[in-house]
């Protein structure tokens, strides 16, 4: 396979348990673009966890258990360069030297931080101040300086994080044109991420929302979560002759929408189309379709819950890469936070170079 040299950079939270959202809207896109031979970065986002905790949570043996999760997906750490961003404490620097050219009021303009502030509970007095945190505040600096520090060319997110890729973009030129060509700007790629239903029929699949198919449930949970999706509403007729789920579906009651996408993605497109016409006709088959689904759902499970146990699949291996990569992935950063250092006029570390 052809190697290509642009670096790929994308980040991701320590969540732990991984569900279908997750493998739908990002793994599946991790792994192709692995295929594909370009030189991926994907690391654990740990330090933005932190943006939002207000108890302690183990966020090191989520990690460990979703890079298991991971590995056991086909995520393969000799071709992708899986690290941890805590391991790169030096990304924390760059964010402080970011800080220094990154206006507040861009940052207050942040969909992520202005959805947080408008879900504040109301206030009865004005005493308390904006409560919401500096470290929130400012994750996309600390985005920024994920990308930049490794001299990323493509960053793939979902619609999401666009708006923080391009905050990026914007830091990184503000910082060339007020200290010289230092910082690469990179592109962001449109991930085209499915968003997946939640099976509660919500509009998003969410560990907090607590509506997730997980990849690692076993059969029982399988059938046990799929027969308690709620499917007693009537069925909303179907208005155009189209089979393209994103006609159909939506047009569904949202919980039956929600099996019918998992079944989309899973089963061949004649059991689809069956179920769409059983759908059409208004047949009594929801029993069926949940079964159906259940055992399609169960296969694909199957083998990454295997691979997940697997005697090689330890934490000990896991935390053996992300060492091995936090070692390679090191001298390019420092080498970003030196070139920024320098051109800011501080100079370079006397210790570290
Ligand atoms: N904020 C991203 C998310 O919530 C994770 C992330 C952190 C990231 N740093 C990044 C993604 C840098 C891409 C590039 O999904």
């Amino acid at each position: 396979m052809a190697e290509k040299n642009e670096i790929i950079l994308s980040g991701i939270r320590p969540t732990g348990r991984l569900h279908y959202g997750n493998y739908f809207g990002a793994i599946q896109h991790f792994l192709k673009l692995q295929e594909e031979g370009y030189r991926c970065y994907y690391f654990i986002a740990d330090y933005h966890a932190l943006t939002t905790i207000v108890e302690r949570v183990d966020f090191y043996q989520q990690t460990i258990d979703m890079l298991r999760t991971y590995v056991a997906c086909g995520l393969d750490p000799d071709r992708s360069i899986i690290y941890r961003q805590s391991d790169l404490p030096c990304t924390a620097e760059l964010t402080l030297l970011l800080g220094m050219v990154t206006n507040i009021g861009h940052l207050e303009r942040g969909t992520t931080y202005k959805d947080k502030l408008s879900k504040l509970p109301e206030r009865r007095d004005g005493t308390e101040g904006n409560p919401l945190s500096y470290g929130l505040l400012g994750y996309p600096v600390l985005m920024a300086a994920d990308i930049l520090i490794v001299k990323a060319d493509i960053v793939p997110v979902g619609d999401d994080q666009r708006q923080h890729v391009e905050m990026a973009m914007d830091i990184a030129q503000k910082f060339n044109a007020r200290f010289g060509e230092t910082l690469k700007v990179p592109a962001p790629v449109a991930r085209n991420a499915l968003r997946l239903p939640g099976l509660d029929g919500s509009e998003k699949m969410g560990k907090s929302e607590n509506n997730t198919l997980d990849l690692l449930d076993d059969p029982k949970t399988v059938l046990k979560k799929l027969k308690g999706v709620q499917t007693s509403t009537d069925p909303l007729p179907l208005e155009s002759e189209s089979t393209d789920p994103d006609v159909v579906i939506p047009q569904m009651p949202a919980s039956v929408g929600a099996l019918y996408r998992i079944l989309h993605l899973l089963a061949p497109e004649e059991v689809y189309l069956d179920f769409v016409g059983k759908y059409r006709r208004g047949e009594k088959f929801y029993g069926t379709l949940k079964t159906t689904l259940a055992e399609y759902v169960s296969a694909f499970n199957a083998p990454i819950i295997e691979r997940f146990h697997a005697p090689d699949n330890t934490e000990e291996y896991v935390k053996e890469f992300l060492r091995e990569n936090a070692i390679k992935v090191t001298p390019v950063a420092l080498d970003t936070v030196e070139a920024c250092r320098k051109a800011m006029g501080i100079g370079h570390s006397l210790y570290r170079a």
